[in-house]
């Protein structure tokens, strides 16, 4: 069997693009089960860029066929904000919560609270980088922080009624901006896998 490795440490994407990848007749590896690969540097200035460039990175360190994400939360208000720099927007070492709480401080007052999330993945190849694509959700940033399900900014970002943290794991993977990504690049590594 193939293997397919997703180049990214965080538990949270991992559980959520092995579920996007279920059915696939390959072995799913992260960078969780491998320790030696070096952690890549996310100072691209746009998520295309940190997507490609962890793609083809891991793909060259670990031989194998690569699928990168790289997502940002673009906040209409904020002018994108923070957009690439998402993961560390309230300072080197914030956690999720610190995150979401430096959103709703910002916005407290504002009534245009319009947002949206970009995910963009990369699939490569030890010899370079095989596709990219995009998934992007609309929503609102609410008010205060709601639900207790997923992760980052998943308790203030709403779509439709509900919040992301709010959802079960499935419907968040029936509609969010990782799962339309994933959905776009699938039958590229479908094709891939069986070269
Ligand atoms: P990364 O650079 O792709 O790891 O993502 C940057 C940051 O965006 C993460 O640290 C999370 O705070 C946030 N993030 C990424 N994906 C999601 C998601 O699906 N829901 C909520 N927040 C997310």
């Amino acid at each position: 069997m193939k293997a397919l490795l997703l180049a990214t440490h965080n538990p949270d994407k991992v559980r959520e693009i092995k579920d996007l990848l279920k059915g696939l007749p390959v072995k799913l590896y992260s960078l969780l089960d491998f320790e030696g690969l070096s952690e890549v540097i996310e100072d691209e200035p746009t998520i295309l860029g940190n997507a490609t460039k962890k793609a083809y990175q891991m793909a060259q360190e670990s031989q194998m066929l690569c699928l990168a994400d790289d997502t940002g939360l673009f906040i209409e208000a904020l002018e994108g904000e923070p957009g690439v720099f998402s993961a560390r927007w309230a300072g080197p070492s914030c956690s999720y919560r610190d995150n979401r709480l430096k959103a709703l401080e910002l916005l407290d007052g504002i009534v245009d609270r319009t947002a949206e999330f970009r995910t963009v993945v990369a699939l490569a190849a030890p010899d370079g980088i095989i596709a990219t694509k995009e998934g992007i959700v609309k929503g609102v940033i609410t008010t205060e922080e709601r639900g207790e399900h997923g992760f980052g900014y998943d308790a203030i970002f709403e779509v439709g009624a509900l919040t992301y943290a709010e959802m079960t794991d499935e419907q968040k993977n029936e509609l969010s901006h990782r799962a339309l990504a994933i959905q776009a690049i699938l039958p590229i590594i479908e094709t891939t896998i069986k070269l």
